[in-house]
């Protein structure tokens, strides 16, 4: 298999990820499904892409018939079945956990084409955990956008031990068709990189906060004054979603059985209350309607 025989890629969730992975296929000229099992997500996902494309369009950073022929290559779909029979190349975002990750790539084994390669977007789950649950490991890979994924331009692309170099070698070529600069990791390790660093210093930036060593907001205050980064850990926390960056955590506590890597306390008390970070106006701060997607 080579690039040239990747015609259609399906991405299975358009949650806040999917959509726009899905967006950057067509808009780099493949043929694009997206599905997820909610029909109200995809309705959103609609939404927010023509919404974004048009602000794209009105400044300048793309012609309105560009957009229109991307969009006339996007389909959006409930039937994981239709959406993926004829696929050659599918890039699963559905919500992490890993459980729920195996049973849909149960699915995409039993109704993807033989040929097709699998990809997984988990911001920290290593493919071979999910391969087993497949025929084809050597077409598995991940392939990790970063948030938002039409705004950041990093994909970290990483095999297994069970990854082909044929398999690699065309999830990266779908990166650059996707006008995405992707970086090959050829071991894999659960978080990968950029994670694995964010990982570490949001949990210092936590521990201070929990032991009273500092506010947040001065916490997020002096990384962005002192290091130099455009957002404090809290901040990007909110925005990434406090949800997600709980299961994360909560995934590698389970892989490692260190107590030291069991999740924070504050992250686990507000996600059960629902307050989740700018999507649902809520997290560490609190957020104006305009701000909420
Ligand atoms: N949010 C981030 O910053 C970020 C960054 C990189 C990677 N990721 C990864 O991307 C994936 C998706 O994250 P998200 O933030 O888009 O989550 P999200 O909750 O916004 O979206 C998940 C979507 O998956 C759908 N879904 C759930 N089960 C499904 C199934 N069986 N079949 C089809 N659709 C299903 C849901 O309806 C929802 O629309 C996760 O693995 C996450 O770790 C997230």
């Amino acid at each position: 298999m080579n690039i040239n025989d990747v015609k259609k890629i399906a991405v299975i969730g358009s949650g806040q990820m999917g959509h726009q992975i899905a967006m950057l296929a067509a808009l780099g000229g493949f043929e694009t499904v997206i599905q997820d099992i909610s029909e109200s997500a995809l309705t959103k996902a609609e939404k927010s892409l023509n919404g974004i494309m048009n602000k794209w369009v009105s400044k300048g950073k793309i012609t309105e018939d560009a957009v229109n022929a991307a969009f006339a290559r996007l389909v959006f779909s409930t039937n994981l079945k239709e959406a993926v029979q004829d696929a050659d190349f599918v890039i699963e975002a559905v919500v992490e956990k890993l459980e729920v990750k195996r049973s849909v790539f149960k699915e995409l084994d039993t109704w993807a084409p033989k040929h097709a390669i699998l990809a997984t977007n988990s911001s920290t789950i290593v493919n071979s955990l999910i391969a087993e649950v497949t025929e084809r490991p050597e077409k598995m890979i991940n392939m990790h956008f970063f948030f938002p994924p039409l705004v950041m331009d990093c994909v970290e692309v990483v095999m297994s031990s069970q990854t082909s170099e044929e398999t690699a070698k065309v999830t990266m070529e779908v990166c650059e068709r996707m006008n995405r600069t992707a970086v090959l990791l050829k071991k894999e390790i659960s978080g990968f990189i950029a994670n694995r660093i964010l990982g570490a210093l949001n949990k210092e930036a936590i521990y201070l906060y929990e032991n009273g060593y500092a506010d947040y907001q001065d916490i997020d205050l002096i990384v962005k004054k002192a290091l130099g980064h455009p957002m404090g850990p809290f901040e990007l926390m909110d925005f990434s979603g406090l949800d997600v960056v709980y299961f994360v955590q909560n995934q590698q506590y389970q892989e490692s059985g260190n107590p030291l890597e069991r999740p924070a306390k504050c992250l686990q008390e507000k996600v059960e209350k629902g307050e989740l970070g700018r999507k649902t106006g809520k997290g560490f701060y609190t957020y104006e309607k305009e701000e909420v997607k």
